[in-house]
């Protein structure tokens, strides 16, 4: 197996853009030769970074790009829209299947056949994959940073494809779309959400799963090997019929973004959880607390139906306990408090299944996407940046209490190195102010606008970092339009949060609107199909902030939107304001990664607005800096006939060079989770939910389902349509994206 690095075929020189490509060669360079001279170090994303120095682009002074360069980032063929059932990738690239729902964790597990009869999902790939990252094995079976050839892929598994609550492509007749949903099948459904850790080789140039591994596992959203972290643990909020003393969470759901921790663990975020859970219709009533403010603030309302009705199946408490409602005894003689206990980062070790994960009370309650680090610094705290992705929601930051030891990039034990930093900080959340600039809130306890909040009586901080959104609340936090994924550029260490779209955002908002701002800027009309009118900010944009001088402990930042999703004929003067052009325009930006092995920034789509035209998409992007464009005011006339204008910050409009179209995706998926081979040679994504518009009632008869893929593909029998993570090489040999 290769140890080394090559970053020779790197090429600086034909970019127009000198500064930023040298800068960045220089880094990698850097990068490559530590590496081969250290042999481990570091973990691959942000270790390297760490010790590269990387800072505003004016650091290591010393190093020499590398000589030779043969390769143009960005160099290939655009991808042009596409409704096909197909995964499409430029000339000169191979796309292939390589794990698929129900595809087999163990040596025992019998092939998936795909008709709806399988089972034990325990032992199998989880449905709707989603974020995942790479932990590299050496040839010696160990954790390796530097490993090409041999991993493990942790992902994922958020959702299932569903019509009436059943997900209906894993029950041989469609399954049940009533109440009470039968025990069979909700086991069938739990199972199939969380996590799954899977080992990928790649044989001859041939990448394929191993199935017989020791190291494959799943978490469910049953799981008992889960505990409850940080400030909350322990707390009375916590406390359950499943653990007395409030130490124990059951299961992870919906988990949807992700992140990779400098010291090598896997986060997950959970995104939508609130909506599996029910309550009767009188819990409103009986609780009679401050709790009603707390699940409204949530999205759980009495009555309102649950996603599955899972809480239907049985007594059994792995049914009963999706019923949170109050019952006539104490908190731990029922679930009341169960939908405290889910909302979080979670935190496993994907090389040891045998380690306990834990939820991070520290970084907040909400629906969760990915968790992007700032540079790692030694001796100064480290940065967690997340968004909650709801209409209308929030950015936050986490700042670590512990300062970043170098050493800790390998620990012994990494999920123990994970409670050093993750467990005790400060979370803030952001606020963007009109002038370019934002301020960073801290959620405190012993912020008298928390304290005193009128909305909600906090009764103590793990109580505020419980309920983070109603404490962000009172401290005025900015709504933005549904924030997505985040990453760290590793060119100059700017954070970039993807703003997916947001139907709210009104010029004439009403109270449960958002009126635009210089953040959130654009409200347009945009027509699907010719007729369906989608207003607010259907097509989304991309948000990049900027650390002031302390960086990761900053209070405050500068920002601007680097670009602006849009359709290429749309209006240039109000919509497509970064002048998109036909290779280039996207709506509803969602994944977002930057490579550690290119630097390119990779922008995933989850859209339901282009799609009359495209299937959901990737591109490529190398961005500049945050403040490249210019100030633009957008005029608005709300119905009263007064003038609106908002004033917004817009990054300068990318050329061909700079932004590109990589890949469509099959019918109905979305496109989701990237990582990469630490040559950047072998890159994996996940294709989520295809044909999930596919008909219950079509069941029997695959020609009706709206997609067939990957069976088209030649993967696997039987004609359901499967979400599956995917694997692109390029035929020369080259890195992806050149
Ligand atoms: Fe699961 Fe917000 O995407
Ligand atoms: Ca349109
Ligand atoms: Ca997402």
């Amino acid at each position: 197996m290769t140890t080394l690095i090559d970053f020779n075929d790197e090429n600086s020189n034909t970019s127009p853009n000198p500064t930023f490509d040298s800068v960045l060669q220089a880094r990698l360079s850097r990068r490559g030769l530590l590496r081969g001279s250290v042999g481990t170090v570091g973990t691959s994303l942000l270790g390297g970074l760490a010790l590269a120095g990387c800072g505003g682009g004016d650091d290591d002074p010393a190093v020499t790009p590398a000589p030779a360069p043969t390769e143009t980032l960005l160099g290939f063929s655009a991808v042009a829209k596409s409704m096909l059932d197909v995964v499409t990738v430029p000339a000169g690239y191979t796309a292939s299947v390589l794990y698929a729902l129900g595809d087999p964790l163990t040596a025992a597990t019998p092939a998936y056949k795909n008709d709806g009869t399988d089972a034990d999902f325990e032992t199998r790939a989880g449905d709707h994959h989603d974020g995942m990252e790479w932990f590299g094995l050496g040839a010696d079976g160990k954790p390796s940073a530097i490993a090409i050839a041999s991993g493990l892929l942790a992902m994922n598994h958020e959702a299932t494809t569903d019509e009436k609550l059943s997900s209906f492509f894993l029950h041989a007749n469609g399954g049940t779309s009533t109440l009470p949903r039968p025990a069979a099948e909700v086991d069938k459904e739990t199972a199939i959400h969380g996590v799954s850790v899977v080992e990928v080789k790649n044989t001859s140039g041939k990448w394929a799963t191993v199935p017989a591994s020791a190291f494959n596992f799943r978490l469910t959203a049953l799981s008992t090997n889960i505990q409850i972290n940080g400030p909350a643990r322990g707390n009375a909020l916590m406390v359950t019929k499943y653990s007395l003393d409030g130490t124990k969470a059951r299961g992870t759901l919906n988990n949807c973004g992700t992140g990779k921790t400098p010291w090598g663990t896997f986060l997950t975020g959970e995104e939508n959880w609130s909506g599996y859970f029910f309550r009767n219709a009188t819990d409103d009533t009986v609780r009679n607390d401050k709790s009603v403010a707390a699940l409204k603030r949530y999205g759980r309302n009495a009555a309102a139906a649950s996603r599955h009705g899972w809480e239907s199946a049985g007594t059994d408490d792995k049914y009963a306990r999706w019923n949170i409602s109050q019952g006539a005894g104490a908190a731990s003689a029922d679930y009341r408090n169960e939908l405290n206990t889910f909302g979080y980062i979670v935190e496993l070790d994907a090389y040891d299944k045998t380690k306990t994960a834990r939820k991070r009370t520290a970084l907040g309650r909400f629906a969760h996407e990915s968790a992007a680090f700032g540079k790692p610094v030694a001796g100064q705290p480290l940065a967690v940046y997340m968004g909650d992705d709801s209409r209308g929601e929030y950015i936050y930051k986490f700042v670590s209490a512990a300062s970043w030891a170098a050493a800790d990039a390998n620990p012994t034990d990494r999920v123990t190195t994970g409670d050093k930093y993750l467990d005790s900080g400060k979370l803030y959340v952001a606020k963007f102010n009109s002038d370019g600039k934002g301020d960073w809130v801290e959620l405190s306890i012993s912020n008298s606008a928390i304290a005193a909040y009128a909305g909600y009586k906090f009764a103590d901080q793990a109580d505020v970092l419980v309920n983070a959104r109603l404490a962000a609340d009172a401290v005025g936090a900015t709504k933005m339009d549904r924030p997505e994924w985040c990453s760290t550029n590793v060119a100059n260490g700017e954070i970039y949060f993807t703003l997916t779209n947001n139907s709210n955002r009104n010029v004439n908002a009403s109270s449960s609107q958002q009126a635009p701002d210089s953040a959130n800027p654009r409200v347009y009309t945009d027509t699907k199909n010719g007729t369906t009118a989608q207003n607010g900010n259907p097509n989304g944009h991309i948000l990049r902030l900027k650390e002031a001088a302390a960086g990761n402990a900053a209070l405050t930042f500068s920002w601007d939107v680097y670009v602006f999703g849009a359709e290429s004929g749309a209006d240039a003067g109000k919509v497509n304001l970064s002048s998109l052009t036909a290779d280039q325009d996207f709506s509803s930006p969602d994944g977002l990664v930057f490579s550690p092995s290119t630097g390119i920034m990779w922008i995933q789509t989850d859209d339901g607005a282009y799609t009359d035209v495209t299937n959901c998409m990737m591109l490529a992007s190398l961005p500049g800096t945050v403040g490249d464009g210019a100030k633009k005011t957008l005029a608005y006339t709300k119905t009263d006939g007064s003038a609106l204008n908002v004033d917004t910050y817009v990054g300068k409009a990318p050329g061909a060079d700079k932004l590109k179209r990589f890949l469509v995706g099959a019918k109905e998926c979305e496109i989701t989770g990237l990582c990469e081979t630490p040559d950047g040679k072998a890159m994996f994504i996940n294709i989520q939910h295809p044909g999930e518009g596919t008909k219950m009632a079509d069941i029997a008869d695959p020609a009706k389902y709206t997609s067939q893929w990957p069976s088209n593909a030649g993967y696997g029998a039987g004609k359901r349509p499967r979400s599956a993570t995917i694997v692109i090489t390029k035929n020369d040999g080259g890195r992806i994206g050149s």
